[in-house]
């Protein structure tokens, strides 16, 4: 890998986003309620809100309609790598369970949203709202590689274009979620043919998943060429050029976007082994 190709924090900051994101446009994608309103208007599929939770005193409410739910996620709305993230499922005693088994009391749901509502997971405020989704249900390629969780494709897009990508799978330790820093892997994407290549997992190179055993080379991601033109479609909707697009594909619906960042991390050109340097320089 060429040194030079290699976009740092610093070369990112100073000659991408400060240059390409204007901050007064970030809001419009640290809010993934706010940010559902753009994928609407680009006619891009999202999963659907079950509820927003802006006050300490709508809980009780809102936890009636949740009782009624199999299974939801309990998002902040600002939060950003994970950080908050529920993936719920109710058991056969009605107790909420995340994927990893771990119990999730009544109480300690309240505890989390309070933690949401005052800030605990957002972007240096004080104050955010809970966002309640719909849990996406894997499709039959994503189940085969893990089961507990669903894994999530990124694309960088530069000006409207996608240049690099990765797959990322959750594991026991990212209890669902797909963010590297929860412990999830990211596979490298060949961007014509969409297969997956090498993974990177904790920083370490790994060749099959260490929960499901699956190898997780050579695999060629469902619905690709649709993926390419949701991340298109949706990038070109918000004034900023420089993004990172999450994708997930449901079982019933296809590729559907989770959210837009306007900071998107740089580990994606380790696990692609390639720098982002002369890819945004070709665009
Ligand atoms: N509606 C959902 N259904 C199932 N899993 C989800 C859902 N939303 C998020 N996740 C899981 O949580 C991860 C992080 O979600 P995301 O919306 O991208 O928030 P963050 O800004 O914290 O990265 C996703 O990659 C996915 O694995
Ligand atoms: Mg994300």
């Amino acid at each position: 890998m060429n040194l030079d190709s290699i976009l740092s924090i610093n070369k990112r900051n100073l000659d991408v986003i400060s240059v390409y994101n204007p901050r007064k446009f970030f809001p419009l994608v640290d809010d993934k309620i706010r940010t559902k309103d753009i994928l609407e208007t680009a006619g891009v599929p999202y999963p659907s809100t079950i509820a927003v939770v802006q006050n300490f005193f709508e809980i009780e409410d809102i936890f009636k309609i949740l009782l009624e739910k199999e299974s939801f996620v309990v998002k902040p709305a600002r939060g950003r790598a994970g950080g908050g993230i529920l993936l719920v499922e109710k058991d056969i005693n009605n107790n909420w369970k995340t994927p990893s088994g771990r119990n999730i009391s009544r109480e300690d749901m309240k505890t989390h949203f309070g933690d949401i509502l005052f800030g605990v997971y957002s972007f240096g405020r004080m104050d955010d709202r809970v966002l309640i989704e719909k849990r996406v249900i894997p499709d039959d390629f994503m189940l085969n590689i893990y089961k507990r969780g669903i894994p999530d494709i990124r694309i960088i897009t530069f000006k409207g274009k996608p240049v690099m990508a990765m797959l990322r799978i959750p594991t026991d330790r990212s209890d669902g979620k797909a963010n590297l820093h929860q412990g999830a892997i990211g596979v490298s994407i060949d961007m014509k043919s969409g297969k997956t290549g090498s993974s990177v997992m904790s920083g370490k190179r790994i060749e099959i998943h260490p929960d499901s055993g699956v190898k997780i080379s050579g695999l060629k991601i469902p619905f690709w060429n649709e993926i390419l033109s949701i991340s298109k479609l949706s990038s070109r909707e918000v004034p900023l050029e420089y993004i990172g697009v999450d994708i997930v594909i449901d079982r019933t619906l296809g590729p559907l976007v989770l959210e837009l960042n306007a900071r998107p991390g740089l580990q994606i050109q380790v696990v692609n082994k390639q720098g982002l340097v002369p890819l945004l320089e070709g665009v």
